[in-house]
């Protein structure tokens, strides 16, 4: 408990830092052209597709409202809500998906730098998947979650919104990634949002990176949500293979385009 609240305190330092010292929205004191739009076309962007976003919110609203218990299979770091097995879908709902600013975001980028694959680690009930698959709908899209209820009512939003194309992989990560990437053509892009502790991230991000090409994405959830992720988060920007990094708290961004002449990291306020 006191492990708890002093993460939680150490975090709300953390956030109010970022606050104040990340660069703005609008971009300015950015050199790179490559942030610069990133932050115009991506962070500020508009584009949206309401009525999809529409029915993937009434699936989250439902799972929110709903009454019933599911078993849970805890594989990874936990949550600062519960870590019993025991879990009400509308607790699992509430705090544990990205939220739809998150989930919308997610869709820009995607939407933006238009991958051919797609693999998430960590589908929870598949609610940012919706959005991933919705943003590049040509993309091949992987999604893998430990749990098997959870796992089974992410399969059942698939179904209802009719995402066919989802491919969801209930098992662990450790076993499924290299199952998962050896299907993965293109340009790549990947969200590791799961199992949030310092080495299964190290292994998640050296296991992608071994295939992934220069124009690939890799994205980060909660980067400073402990101590043991602020470490992983600081090795894989010092990594020689990654070339920019951008940090919007919550998240972490990581490409590793060779003409990025230099190595930075950017702090972007979002
Ligand atoms: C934060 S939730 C994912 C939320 C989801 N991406 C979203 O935005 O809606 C993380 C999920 O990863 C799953 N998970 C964590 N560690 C795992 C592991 N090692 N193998 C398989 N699943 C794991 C958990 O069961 C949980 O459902």
């Amino acid at each position: 408990m006191i492990k708890l609240v002093s993460n939680r305190i150490r975090l709300a330092i953390k956030y109010l830092s970022y606050l104040v010292f990340s660069s703005n929205r609008k971009g300015h004191g950015i050199h790179s052209p490559f942030v610069f739009d990133f932050i115009i076309q991506v962070l500020r962007g508009k584009i949206a597709n309401e009525i999809q976003f529409g029915k993937i919110e009434k699936y989250r609203n439902d799972l929110i409202r709903s009454s019933d218990f599911i078993s849970i299979e805890d594989y990874g770091a936990g949550s600062f809500i519960t870590s019993q097995t025991k879990r009400s879908i509308s607790s699992v709902a509430k705090y544990s998906l990205k939220s739809p600013k998150y989930a919308r975001l997610l869709y820009r980028v995607v939407n933006y730098f238009k991958p051919d694959s797609i693999l998430e680690l960590g589908t929870s009930f598949g609610i940012t998947t919706q959005y991933l698959a919705i943003a590049n709908p040509l993309a091949t899209i992987t999604t893998i979650e430990g749990s098997p209820e959870i796992a089974q009512i992410a399969q059942v939003g698939f179904e209802r919104n009719s995402f066919q194309r989802i491919r969801l992989i209930q098992g662990n990560f450790k076993k499924e990634l290299q199952t998962a990437i050896v299907g993965m053509n293109g340009k790549k892009f990947f969200y590791i949002d799961g199992d949030h502790r310092y080495e299964p991230t190290i292994h998640y991000f050296n296991t992608i990176i071994s295939i992934s090409g220069e124009n690939d994405i890799l994205v980060f959830d909660d980067i400073h949500w402990s101590k043991d992720m602020e470490q992983a988060w600081l090795e894989i920007k010092q990594d020689i293979r990654v070339k920019y990094t951008i940090d919007l708290f919550f998240i972490g961004l990581v490409f590793l385009k060779k003409d990025f002449l230099e190595k930075q990291d950017f702090v972007v306020h979002f």
